[in-house]
């Protein structure tokens, strides 16, 4: 399985900026040929989808979702729904980003409905999970990282053509250019993994969800990370900001 990397490049770009990035990227996988050595994601905000759309194309990149919500359709003023992102050609969504945990008081139970509602539209979840640094401080990380997964997929089966990724992402050290150390991911992983075992059947573990890294990922850290057994992808911030840098993260893959 190839490693799966993902570029959320959150609320920080114009529609230009996000167009230009787009062809850059795109331009630099193709001349680096490093477009077979991941699943390449691109997360724009919403209303650079359709343009950054037009310039991947049917190409190796696909197109992502920052989030979603859960109703179909209705009364719901600034909302976007699963199939609004499915139609404008989105494969994956971000579901449950701390950002949106903290400063948009998202809980569990919501993003157990926004995670339902991306699967019902036949795209995949990336469901983040991740603790706080409080919560670290008071050796709650396994337990926080296991409700995040058990609430957030409660009620969940997934057929055979669906599938979910769970981005784990210690919420401490996003943005601040130190990711954890790789040996305590790579445990965090294992707790992850447990959860999911918890809640679907083995098979279904191995075969249909996939356990990521997020949190100041670069070129120069993310081999250690990808040496891991159990995580087999990346969700990058900063990094996917610079084409540079984002395809030499892939190139040091
Ligand atoms: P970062 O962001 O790579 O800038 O730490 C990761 C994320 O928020 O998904």
């Amino acid at each position: 399985m190839k490693p799966l990397i993902i570029g959320n490049w959150k609320m920080n770009l114009s529609l230009q900026e996000a167009v230009s990035l787009a062809r850059s990227v795109r331009q630099r996988l193709v001349l680096n040929r490093s477009g077979n050595k991941a699943e390449v994601v691109l997360c724009p905000s919403f209303e650079a989808l359709v343009s950054v759309k037009k310039v991947l194309g049917r190409g190796q990149i696909e197109l992502g979702g920052q989030d979603v919500f859960w109703q179909a359709y209705g009364p719901f003023t600034g909302e976007v729904t699963a199939q609004n992102l499915a139609d404008l050609g989105c494969r994956y969504v971000i579901v449950g980003h701390s950002e949106r945990r903290q400063h948009l008081a998202e809980t569990n139970e919501m993003i157990n409905r926004k995670v339902k509602a991306v699967l019902e539209a036949g795209m995949i979840p990336i469901l983040c999970v991740g603790e706080t640094i409080e919560e670290r401080r008071e050796q709650q990380q396994d337990l926080t990282v296991m409700t995040q997964i058990i609430e957030g997929l409660a009620g969940i089966q997934l057929t055979a053509d669906q599938s979910l990724v769970i981005a784990y992402e210690p919420v401490w050290v996003i943005g601040s250019g130190q990711a954890i150390n790789p040996p305590e991911a790579g445990r965090m992983s294992w707790v992850a993994r447990q959860a999911l075992i918890d809640i679907f059947p083995l098979t279904t573990v191995q075969q249909q969800t996939r356990i990521i890294y997020g949190g100041s990922v670069d070129d120069v850290n993310i081999k250690s990370f990808h040496d891991l057994e159990l995580i087999s992808g990346f969700l990058v911030g900063g990094s996917s900001l610079d084409s540079h840098k984002f395809i030499d993260l892939i190139k040091a893959l």
